[in-house]
């Protein structure tokens, strides 16, 4: 069988790290792209060149040119700028709208078979956006941002509790800003639904709400220490696990910010929720049961990402 063909739009930190994640697993061959001249092609040889000692077989090129993301089974998008201190998501949708709209045109017209993950911030708006832009099935485009916010919960999770990372199962739905929703109750800790964690002494509730709190701002945390971009490596890993779960048809259900066609009492947009991902891209879209606290965080978190969509149709007519 051939190998997998991981396209990368955008060879900046995260593009870096996907290929180079992507490379050490034998995921697939890999393109990474970018604007920017010499950036990719250098990224490209430096980790094929790191092939030869993790011992990897599978080629990387760094392309300008979309004509090479031609066939790709699997897109990754980081194309744009990320945030600074100081900065919320949101003040990235001018720029970073019309690199979508480059970046969606280019998989249309190279790659319109291709399962497509979206990183850009801000996250859910972006993605919408770029499925509009290249007009891909709705199942076969998502964002990543659920993975991530959920693995930041579950670490603060494990490092609170010292209970091992691997029997943490943590939840975060809606848009991917400060009003995400962490959820506590789906949340367990060796099985235990966060408040009998609680319960059983695992943590206070006080340390729980503060790390409710520190989930929701994970990704301004990172950007105040970093000072020159946002987060990387976790980002990548998550959506290595997503694009793994596709090309692998493993059928995780992991949350991702999938097209809503009435779940959650959502419709015609992008939000985080729990979904299956398999050969077929979003093959099913788990709803969880939501008490009316859950519900109104939802809400709250749903309206922010439809603020974002209107700012962008106000930006861009052709998205009205
Ligand atoms: N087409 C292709 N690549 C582009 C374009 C474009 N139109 N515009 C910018 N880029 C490239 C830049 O040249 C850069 O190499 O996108 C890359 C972005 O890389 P970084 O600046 O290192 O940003 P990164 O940390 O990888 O984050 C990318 O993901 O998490 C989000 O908020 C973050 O939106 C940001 C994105």
């Amino acid at each position: 069988m051939a190998r997998a063909k991981i396209a990368l739009i955008g060879a900046g930190m995260i593009g870096g790290t996907l290929a180079h994640i992507a490379a050490r697993e034998e995921l697939g061959d890999v393109i990474l792209f970018d604007i920017a001249e010499g950036t990719p092609q250098g990224k490209a040889l430096d980790i094929v060149e790191a092939t030869a000692v993790f011992g990897s077989d599978v080629t990387l090129k760094g392309a300008n040119d979309y004509a090479d993301i031609a066939g790709a089974d699997v897109c990754i998008v980081t194309a744009g700028v990320p945030r600074k201190p100081g900065m919320s998501r949101d003040d990235l949708i001018g720029i970073n709208l019309k690199v979508m709209k480059a970046v969606g045109e280019g998989i249309k017209a190279h790659a319109p078979n291709a399962f497509v993950i979206c990183i850009t911030n801000p996250l859910d708006a972006m993605v919408w956006a770029l499925q509009k832009f290249s007009g891909l099935p709705k199942e076969k485009v998502v964002g990543m941002a659920g993975v991530l916010d959920s693995a930041r919960f579950a670490w603060f999770l494990a490092e609170k509790t010292g209970v091992s990372i691997k029997d943490i199962n943590a939840w975060t739905l809606g848009g991917h800003g400060d009003d995400m929703v962490p959820m506590v109750r789906h949340s367990t800790i060796g099985g235990l639904p966060l408040p009998d964690a609680v319960k059983q002494g695992f943590m206070t509730q006080a340390e729980l709400d503060a790390i409710v709190e520190r989930t929701r701002k994970g990704g301004g945390e990172i950007v105040a220490l970093l000072k020159t971009g946002s987060a990387f490596y976790a980002p990548a890993e998550s959506a290595i696990a997503m694009a793994r779960s596709y090309l692998k048809d493993q059928k995780r259900v992991l949350p991702i910010a999938a097209w809503l066609s009435g779940e959650y009492g959502v419709s015609d947009m992008y939000v985080g929720v729990p979904a299956l991902i398999g050969a077929n891209g979003v093959e099913k879209i788990i709803q969880f049961d939501t008490n009316d606290d859950e519900k109104a965080m939802f809400k709250t978190s749903v309206d922010s990402v439809k603020g974002l969509i209107k700012a962008c149709q106000d930006i861009d007519g052709s998205l009205a």
